[in-house]
């Protein structure tokens, strides 16, 4: 059967974000809406001979959230009609994030379509998103996510062939219009890779109580909150399958198209069941959440939240400690607003530091280039070259590794790392949903100060140093501009300033703070007090309330 030509016009809001094309469900399941999506990607990525994507294998999988079978169904019959010759799917349409990147590696795919919207709302008027991800694994770069959407202003007509839908149910190999699909079990090739740089047999033992890692008594116990969100089939299979965990340790393990309603996003606000459970009576001794898609992750220990740039330091510090990482790092990088607990420690083990602008396909250069082993951002995603995605899950389990490693409490791991290298107070202010033009005018107005800022007073902090963050990328050389405003103080404290890439109404500030504490002494105070000076300066410097309105954010982490 011939591909059938549909004629089609442009929508002129296919713009990606810092990840992928989010926009609400009811935007994306308007007529032809996927397709001309789609079809840009299939007509940037194609190319003459053996450099396009024309007869080669592509990836696809999401997170399950509503509207994922409907859009892979347009996907397969797309891909049938531009000449893909192989596609591999998650079974019933699943695959988590980082899972879809070990999948497009280990199947040398010449890219992959992810479908998600990550730890954004679910449900008929939830939020939907189309990622598309290179052969490396990642995210495409910025050059192509351009040049999709130039591709998205020009359209005029898509491929598709005229098929029933595919049963994304059943393992196998079935074939399409010449095209081979073959539906994979989402969770094997991602555990056992997980398998291949953890060391599972002492984590095992660390659930058996043969650990002294566990504060109760000897027993180790945890919980893992999947927020009815992709993890849960990753986790209830490593975790309690494998590693011994008992059953009920993973919490909301059951993917719902609405995510029961919540927001899949592993924040202290978010993951209410997690913080209920760490912070009641007889705690466990570790929990962690993952988000929608399972790229971000939540640590904690007993009545203690730890900040993922916490937990990127920690992480880089102990990761010796797993066999994947055993023979050290090469160095290790963040995003600018990341706090710089991570700089000490790559400072320590005399290894680079990187500071690329926030967004996780600003890491694929240096891990391409063996240049970075880790990397971090504040917003609760850390991953390593493994693949090119963050990864909650790997995170936990790196976690547990260095825990069932050094056999003692999460807490005095953490404590102890402040008392050598430090303390970085952090937290992180949000403003959501407030009016374009007002966040616009907040940043421009804050961009024409820069240049005077410098030298000034503003209560008892004086500014040392204010830009708007540039990114020379170090590997190709690739300029990236106006990556969110940093304002130094004289005491080492920072502020910074930055619109979100990834709302889907309205304008969402990001105020991100941190002061150095180096007195363990004074390393033991609430974040939010220990940071209440400068939070009163950042207030003050872009004057967010007297501007927004609002008398506090609405999200804190
Ligand atoms: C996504 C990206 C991350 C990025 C985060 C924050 O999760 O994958 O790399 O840090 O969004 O984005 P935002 O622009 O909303 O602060
Ligand atoms: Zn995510």
């Amino acid at each position: 059967m011939a591909p059938v030509i549909v004629p089609t016009t442009p929508f002129n809001d296919q713009k990606p974000g810092t990840s992928g094309l989010r926009k609400k469900v009811t935007v994306y399941s308007q007529p032809h809406y996927v397709a001309n999506f789609i079809q840009s990607i299939f007509d940037v990525m194609s190319g003459s001979g053996d450099d396009g994507i024309q007869g080669q294998t592509v990836v696809v999988g999401g997170d399950g959230r509503f509207y994922n079978p409907e859009a892979i169904q347009i996907i397969v019959r797309m891909a049938a009609a531009n000449g893909i010759r192989r596609l591999l799917i998650g079974r019933g349409g699943i695959l988590s994030t980082p899972a879809a990147s070990h999948v497009i590696r280990k199947y040398k795919a010449f890219g992959g379509i992810i479908l998600s919207a990550s730890h954004n709302q679910g449900g008929p008027d939830g939020d939907f998103g189309i990622k598309y991800n290179t052969g490396n694994g990642g995210p495409a770069p910025e050059k192509i996510t351009d040049a999709i959407f130039k591709r998205t202003g020009e359209i005029t007509e898509y491929r598709t062939v005229e098929t029933p839908d595919i049963d994304l149910d059943r393992l196998g190999t079935s074939q399409l219009e010449g095209m081979t699909v073959e539906i994979i079990d989402p969770v094997a090739d991602y555990a056992e890779l997980m398998e291949s740089l953890f060391d599972f047999d002492q984590i095992r033992s660390l659930f058996r109580g043969g650990s002294q890692g566990g504060t109760q008594g000897g027993k180790f116990r945890m919980v893992f909150d999947a927020l009815s969100a992709v993890t849960g089939p990753y986790a209830t299979e490593i975790l309690e399958k494998r590693l011994g965990a008992p059953a009920g340790t993973v919490l909301n393990g059951t993917p719902l198209p609405d995510f029961g309603g919540h927001h899949p996003d592993p924040n202290p606000v978010h993951a209410h069941d997690l913080v209920a459970a760490m912070t009641g009576p007889n705690p466990p001794d570790f929990g962690a959440a993952s988000d929608g898609d399972g790229d971000r992750n939540m640590i904690m220990g007993p009545s203690l939240f730890i900040t993922p740039s916490d937990s990127l330091a920690l992480l880089a510090a102990n990761a010796h400690l797993a066999p994947g990482y055993a023979g050290g790092l090469r160095g290790i990088a963040r995003s600018m607003p990341t706090s710089r607990a991570a700089d000490r420690v790559a400072a320590k083990l005399g290894i680079p530091g990187f500071e690329t602008p926030t967004g996780w396909k600003f890491f694929g250069n240096l891990l391409d280039a063996g240049q970075a082993t880790l990397c971090g951002e504040e917003s609760a995603g850390t991953g390593s070259d493994h693949v090119r995605e963050k990864d909650g899950l790997w995170a936990v389990l790196l976690w547990l590794n260095i825990l069932a490693a050094r056999n003692q409490p999460i807490g005095e791991i953490v404590r102890q790392h402040w008392r050598e290298l430090g303390r970085d107070y952090y937290t992180r202010h949000d403003y959501e949903d407030i009016d374009n033009a007002t966040a616009d005018a907040m940043m421009a107005d804050l961009r024409a100060s820069l240049p005077t800022l410098p030298g000034t007073r503003i209560g008892d902090a004086e500014v040392k140093t204010a830009d708007d963050f540039e990114y020379r990328d170090p590997i190709d050389g690739s300029i990236s501009k106006r990556q969110g405003i940093r304002i130094s103080f004289a005491d080492g404290s920072r502020v910074v300033y930055r619109l979100s890439g990834t709302g889907t109404g309205g304008a969402t500030l990001r105020v991100y703070m941190e002061r150095y504490e180096p007195d363990p002494a004074k390393q033991e105070l609430d974040s939010q007090e220990a940071l209440a000076g400068l939070i009163a300066t950042a207030d003050a410097v872009a004057g967010i309330s007297k501007r927004t309105g609002r008398d506090k954010p609405s999200v804190i982490t």
